[in-house]
């Protein structure tokens, strides 16, 4: 579904790649957690992932089609398919829990609307619906800025779930988290992910986390793959190698 061949990313004025010669591939129903130390190159590797960041050399494919080669309409519909789940939420604090859900759905509608901010009774419905499965019913009304951490990040997933999109994309979802909060969070993602059938790559820092719930770990250590595969298979060395040394 995603495929990175051979990606490079070198920022300006920086000798060493933040990616160096990237060959992975990302498919529908695989559950991803990629690690890291800080700098390793995962956020850069989201980017890659979303359009965001273009790689120095290489070619990142969506559908075996390369992403360079679409053109802006193209490309957002591309994005249109990416759920982003953000480590600070990036929902807009004034409005409410439904209004914020809502705004998943303006990449399937006019600009007018969503200027004005025009729903129909079934787009209202279904962000309510969506609401109820992130557990939020109780809160549709309430600002985002009264709400929790764990809260805001259910308004997020309802967003991206509204979306409509093949892969859900998290940089550091629940870093901002305490511990119980993030296991409910990535649990609530894992159930999402299973009952549509997405392609999920989250960047996380837990690697108990990864360990639990992930379906294959990448990890990377100075924008280099170390490992790929398995959970299980990510052992005690590896821990070390991706972290300490
Ligand atoms: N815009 C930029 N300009 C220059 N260098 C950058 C830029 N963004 C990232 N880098 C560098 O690229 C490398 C990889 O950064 P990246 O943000 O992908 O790491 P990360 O694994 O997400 O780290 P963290 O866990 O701290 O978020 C780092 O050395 C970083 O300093
Ligand atoms: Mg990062």
């Amino acid at each position: 579904m995603i495929q990175l061949k051979d990606v490079s990313v070198y920022y300006p004025n920086t000798e060493i790649p933040a990616l160096h010669s990237i060959n992975l591939s990302f498919d529908e129903g695989e559950f991803i957690c990629v690690l890291g130390k800080s700098g390793a190159g995962k956020s850069t590797l989201i980017r890659c992932m979303n359009g965001l960041q273009q790689p120095s050399t290489g070619e990142v494919y969506w559908d075996g089609q390369p992403l360079a080669q679409k053109n802006n309409e193209q490309q957002r519909l591309v994005r249109r398919e990416i759920g982003m789940i953000f480590q600070h939420f990036n929902l807009i604090p004034r409005l409410t829990v439904l209004q914020n859900a809502l705004t998943g759905m303006f990449g399937y509608r006019s600009s007018l609307k969503n200027l004005l901010g025009i729903f129909s009774r079934e787009e209202i419905e279904t962000a309510k619906r969506i609401l109820g499965v992130v557990g939020l019913t109780e809160l549709e009304h309430r600002r985002v800025e009264y709400l929790s951490g764990g809260q805001k990040q259910r308004v997020g997933i309802a967003r991206a779930l509204l979306q409509r999109p093949r892969v859900f994309l998290g940089d550091e979802p629940v870093a901002s988290l305490d511990p119980g909060t993030s296991n409910r969070i990535i649990s609530l993602l894992k159930e999402l992910h299973e009952r549509h059938n997405l392609l999920s790559v989250m960047n996380l820092h837990d690697v108990e986390l990864a360990k639990r719930f992930a379906s294959r770990i990448i990890a990377l250590k100075d924008g280099v793959v170390i490992f790929d595969g398995n959970p299980q298979e990510f052992t005690t060395d590896l821990f070390e190698e991706t972290y300490n040394k």
